[in-house]
């Protein structure tokens, strides 16, 4: 079995959020599994800067309307030597960002990734055959169309893998000539959403199986609620559509191990927590009072994630007893009202505003309640993480954070976090109190930790699950071609 990954991020070359650890852990996971893996993405400034690539003599070129580019193969290893094919051109990927800066996206993304998806076609042609062509996002969703529509130089079939429905690469219609595509496919029918081109839209309709995160976002986003306009395409293609829930790479996220935190801890030994709780009181000046709960938050500051309930409840939570710990970046607005909020509560919170992987780490391991009030969540890592580091989650019940996160009942003491159901500023903070008044009591305290300590999310089951379903999909092809003979 033969799978090559198309995606713009995959650690540890390159990550902005949870895409590029699902990308790769799962191609690393996937390869001691057996399966032969590959990653495909662009050759991004930071990647080459940072990490070593090797030429393989091998480059590659496509036509965008009338213009043609080229790309330079490079080979780089990630997970366990999965090689990952760097394309490099660097007219469109040697910028400080990958998709935009904090004031917006690129003005020629559609470009950008047309690129990117016809170079990892040619790519896969000179380099397989391959069974599948693994694609995410709609930065890679041109894959399944061109695959199917294109030259077809490939066998493969393609999977869709939805990380995120609200990103979709919608572009202007005058973007169409760089497709390369009969104008038949610039309809509602297909490529077109409401008078412009839908990358991912795309990728949904031509893919051979679509995926998403959890099971729980697999059954949202076919209502208008969560569909973001594209719940009847989603519909359509219901039969073809599965939920796997993200694994967790413990090598990476296991405070028995983790070299970021102050001390290690596991379950059983976790005097090492409090050591990371008073370093991170420490170093952001807040009182070191072992007892005084610490909520953290590592998150993209964006509409998704519930920044506006944060927003609404601060000054209530933080006229409690207890310390918050931010970190995040993103939205300019969240940016700036977040990076506000030290000066009015002094001693009570402190604010990290950038993206700062080992401080990520170091949160999870001091906090002792992880919030993450999400308006829509596919998946969601940092949860998992969280549970891990003995870090009690207080969730918003949607998507991948209702899949992992059991409230907590303190009469039978099953469950391991607190979940909020209605999205309001009031239903969160009802729920983080109810954390509050478990807190205090440390024998239940004690018992929601370990639930959360003890659950296992590796990347094996998830994999499997993706096995399954790549042998699915070739079986599938090759049930129809013994069926034209
Ligand atoms: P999303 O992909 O929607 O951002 P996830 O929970 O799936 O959400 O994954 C987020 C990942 O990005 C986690 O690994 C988290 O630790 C990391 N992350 C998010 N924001 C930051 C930040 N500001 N600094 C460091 N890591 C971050
Ligand atoms: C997206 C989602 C997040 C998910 C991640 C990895 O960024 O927002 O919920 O965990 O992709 O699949």
């Amino acid at each position: 079995m033969k799978v090559l990954m198309i995606a713009s991020e995959c650690v540890p070359l390159i990550k902005t959020g949870g895409l590029g650890d699902v990308v790769g852990a799962l191609a690393g996971a996937l390869a001691r599994g057996g399966v032969q893996t590959a990653v495909a993405l662009p050759a991004y400034e930071s990647v080459l800067d940072k990490f070593p690539a090797e030429p393989t003599g091998l480059d590659v070129a496509v036509s965008l309307g009338d213009r043609r580019r080229s790309a330079a193969v490079l080979k780089a290893a990630v997970d366990g030597g999965v090689p990952a094919y760097l394309i490099r051109n660097d007219e469109y990927f040697a910028r400080s960002g990958l998709y935009g800066t904090a004031k917006g996206d690129y003005p020629d993304n559609a470009e950008r990734f047309a690129f990117f998806s016809k170079a990892a076609l040619e790519l896969a042609a000179a380099t397989g055959p391959w069974d599948v062509l693994h694609c995410h996002d709609w930065q890679s969703a041109l894959a399944p169309v061109l695959n199917r529509l294109g030259a077809g130089k490939q066998s493969a079939k393609t999977i869709m893998t939805i990380h995120n429905l609200a990103h979709q690469g919608l572009f202007p219609y005058s973007e169409w000539p760089l497709l390369g595509l009969d104008i038949k496919y610039f309809t509602p029918k297909h490529l077109e959403f409401y008078g412009k081109i839908n990358f991912l839209k795309g990728g949904i309709l031509f893919a051979d199986a679509l995926t998403t995160v959890s099971r729980k976002y697999a059954e949202e986003i076919l209502t208008p609620e969560y569909g973001c306009g594209l719940e009847g395409v989603l519909r359509e293609r219901q039969r073809n559509l599965r939920g796997i829930l993200n694994g967790v790479d413990y090598r990476e996220w296991n405070p028995e191990s983790d070299n970021f935190i102050k001390n290690n801890y596991g379950p059983g030994n976790m005097a090492g927590k409090a050591a990371c709780k008073q370093d991170l009181q420490q170093l952001y000046n807040l009182p070191q009072r072992p007892s005084t709960p610490l909520l953290g938050i590592v998150s993209r500051l964006a509409d998704q994630k519930g920044i506006d309930l944060l927003l609404d409840i601060v000054d209530q939570l933080l006229a409690m007893d207890l310390q918050l710990i931010i970190l995040g970046a993103g939205d300019e607005k969240y940016q700036e009202l977040i990076a506000a909020l030290p000066a009015a509560h002094p001693k009570r919170i402190g604010v990290e505003i950038g993206f700062d992987n080992a401080l990520a780490h170091k949160i999870e391991a001091a906090a002792d309640i992880f919030l993450m009030p999400s308006r829509y969540e596919p998946c969601g890592l940092n949860q998992i993480y969280s549970l891990k580091y003995g870090t009690v989650p207080v969730v918003r019940a949607t998507g991948g954070l209702d899949d992992t996160i059991e409230d907590f009942d303190p009469l039978s003491g099953k469950g391991n976090g607190f979940k909020f159901a209605e999205y309001s500023g009031e239903a969160f903070l009802s729920a983080i109190k109810r954390a509050l008044a478990v807190y205090v009591n440390e024998k239940a305290w004690k018992h929601v930790v370990a639930n959360g300590m003890a659950a296992d999310f590796s990347w094996e089951r998830a994999a499997a699950d993706y096995l399954q379903l790549y042998r699915q999909v070739i079986g599938v092809r090759a049930a129809a071609a013994q069926l034209r003979a």
